[in-house]
């Protein structure tokens, strides 16, 4: 088919655009990823030897306040009712996250009320007070007092980031939330569940309708095919979620990315941690968190002799790996801002999604900002001849 819009990249970005193109305004779309998967990031598959469903790019958990996403998202999937808690292991003792009242009581050893733990917490936080502080480490002892911060916080994110946070600008972070009651709930959003049978059969029937054509192993820059970018562009329209830099050909620079590596391992035992994430906050142990994806599911009857699990190392990502999450220095962002003004000027071709805009992206955010570029944009260019930028 010739298409009338073509997008690169499965993610939900990309295929968002792609559903509303096809059913909305009856284009033909062609869908380029050069992965050998749709869905990009929350793609999901089942482990070979347990069935245990395993989300291949890390844990995802879909959750929104936003009306319209979820009304969206639900006319491809129904959700289950997990609800995601998070614990930490710290000094051997295994401890409640985000920082909430049984945290806090459990740390002191203590039976705070509400109003007693809050005083505490502010008193140690008086450490820094009046300061401005210039590192992360500083920041971190002025939002909630030096032994919180050193528990939970200061080795977590010196793996993450693999830089001591005394090194790390203060600007990274500018709250830590402490929750003042025993909710544990991680999310704070009104929706939050799995996808029912998985992000891949989610994913996939956004792509059902019969004018998207999704074309695998196919990369938008390999001109050895017929939607490349040297015989499209300026001739179809094109929505973009691939990396911003990578489509000008890094002219003004690489954008700087941290990347996880993925240490996967079957074990002979039904559950290994009973939960789904544990974090590690401390810096004996090299990994960051230990997640075990069969508790995603506790509806589902996996075996019960096998489970399987996922250690994460955080680190900077190099030419080839996978880009997470933006590392957002002085010279990225003022690297981005001369993207923009190319991407701006580029005629016919949007950028979207996580790795177009270099923006940190959660799934709903994917999905609604997709939402907004297909009302504001696209149709109005196919509807009445807008331009598309
Ligand atoms: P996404 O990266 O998914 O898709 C882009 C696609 O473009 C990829 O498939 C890629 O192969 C393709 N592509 C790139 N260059 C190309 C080229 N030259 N040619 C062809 N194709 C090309 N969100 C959330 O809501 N809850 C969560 O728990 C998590 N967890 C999480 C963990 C980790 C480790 C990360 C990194 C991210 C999350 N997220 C998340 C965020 C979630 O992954 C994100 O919202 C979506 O991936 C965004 O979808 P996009 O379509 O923008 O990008």
């Amino acid at each position: 088919m010739t298409a009338d819009l073509v997008i690169v990249g499965s993610g939900f970005f990309g295929l968002t655009i792609a559903e509303q193109a096809a059913t909305e305004l009856g284009l033909k779309v062609v869908v380029l990823d050069r992965r050998h998967h749709i869905g990009g990031n929350a793609y999901s598959e089942k482990e070979e030897q347990t069935g245990i469903e395993v989300h291949r790019y890390g844990a995802h958990l879909f959750h929104t306040s936003n009306e319209r996403v979820w009304d969206y998202v639900n006319r491809f999937t129904t959700f289950t009712n997990y609800v995601h808690k998070v614990y930490g292991v710290h000094k051997g003792e295994v401890f409640s996250l985000p920082i909430n009242l049984a945290t806090i009581n459990q740390f002191f050893r203590a039976n705070l009320t509400p109003g007693q733990a809050k005083a505490l917490i502010q008193e140690q936080a008086g450490e820094l007070a009046g300061t401005d502080p210039q590192n992360l480490n500083d920041k971190g002892i002025q939002l909630i007092g030096r032994p919180l911060y050193e528990a939970f916080i200061k080795h977590y994110t010196g793996k993450q980031w693999q830089t001591d946070p005394k090194d790390l600008p203060a600007g990274i972070i500018s709250r830590l939330p402490v929750r003042y009651n025993y909710d544990n709930r991680y999310f704070n959003d009104k929706y939050e569940g799995l996808p029912t049978n998985g992000y891949t059969a989610w994913i996939e029937k956004m792509a059902e309708h019969p004018n998207i054509e999704v074309r695998l192993n196919t990369d938008f820059f390999d001109d050895s095919h017929e939607y490349s970018k040297d015989k499209v562009v300026g001739n179809i329209p094109v929505i973009y979620t691939g990396p911003v830099d990578r489509y000008f050909d890094f002219a003004e620079g690489d954008l700087s990315w941290r990347t996880i590596d993925f240490e996967e391992e079957v074990l002979d035992v039904g559950d290994f941690q009973g939960t789904s994430v544990v974090n590690y906050n401390d810096d004996d142990v090299a990994f960051t968190r230990i997640i075990e994806p069969r508790h995603f599911h506790p509806e589902r009857d996996y075996q019960n002799e096998k489970t399987v699990v996922m250690r994460e190392f955080s680190r900077a990502a190099e030419k080839g790996d996978e880009p997470y999450y933006p590392i957002n220095t002085a010279a990225d962002r003022e690297r981005l801002l001369k993207y923009r003004d190319l991407a701006a000027a580029e005629k016919d071709v949007l950028f979207g999604g996580r790795l177009g805009t270099y923006k940190y992206l959660d799934m709903h955010m994917a999905i609604g900002s997709a939402l907004t570029m297909f009302d504001n944009k696209i149709r109005p260019h196919f509807e009445s001849g807008a331009t598309l930028e």
